[in-house]
């Protein structure tokens, strides 16, 4: 599987395309800002786009989302239904996600893990050995909890949760904030949020985030 990083926009979104390299099936992740350049990047490597994967509803994950969705409804556009109450419409295609499952975008194979805190429909998703965290992780932070629908206490639990995936699954974060990159072996070392959830530091945890 190859994944593309694309910064997007005013704010260092990423946005993602990933594929398989045999059938060039493909699913894009949060499409925004700058749909053009993903597109372009699609057609010029002959990818057959399958799915849109959204990270939660944040307009800065997908004001670049209608390019993508078919009329019709036959391209799958996931979305953890928790997080339906920020959409202005709903999009064609519109899919909601369980935590556990496997997507299969084509020859694609998408593990849903939904880590709310940031919102309440927060989803990481899990393909060859590469973790997409939108705002939920970032390189050394984690995501605000300030926010409509956002909860310090399920930030912590989701974090939890990610400190248990292998040191070599590699991070790829919702913005260009400290870095665009990084391992979980890494992470677990430099990131404090992590590292607190992992030594099961709940009340530390809840204090750093405030
Ligand atoms: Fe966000």
């Amino acid at each position: 599987m190859k994944v593309r990083q694309f910064k997007v926009g005013p704010m260092d979104n990423f946005s993602y395309l990933l594929w398989d390299e045999e059938t060039r099936d493909a699913a894009v992740i949060d499409p925004a800002w700058q749909p053009e350049k993903l597109a372009a990047f699609s057609g010029e490597n002959k990818l057959n786009l399958q799915a849109v994967l959204l990270t939660h509803a944040h307009p800065d994950h997908l004001n670049g989302l209608a390019p993508f969705t078919d009329p019709e409804g036959r391209r799958p556009v996931y979305l953890h239904d928790a997080d339906y109450f920020m959409l202005e419409a709903k999009p064609a295609g519109l899919k909601t996600l369980s935590d556990g499952e496997t997507l299969q975008a084509g020859a694609l194979k998408i593990g849903v893990m939904h880590t709310p805190g940031h919102t309440p429909g927060s989803v990481c998703y899990l393909a060859g050995g590469a973790v997409f965290t939108g705002d939920t992780l970032f390189i050394g932070e984690c995501g605000r909890v300030d926010l409509p629908g956002s909860s310090a206490e399920s930030l912590y639990d989701s974090f939890v949760r990610l400190a248990a995936l292998p040191d070599d699954s590699v991070v790829w974060p919702g913005h260009s904030y400290n870095g665009d990159t990084s391992t979980f072996g890494v992470q677990k070392e430099y990131n404090l949020y992590l590292k607190l959830a992992r030594q099961g530091r709940r009340a530390d945890f809840l204090k750093a985030v405030a």
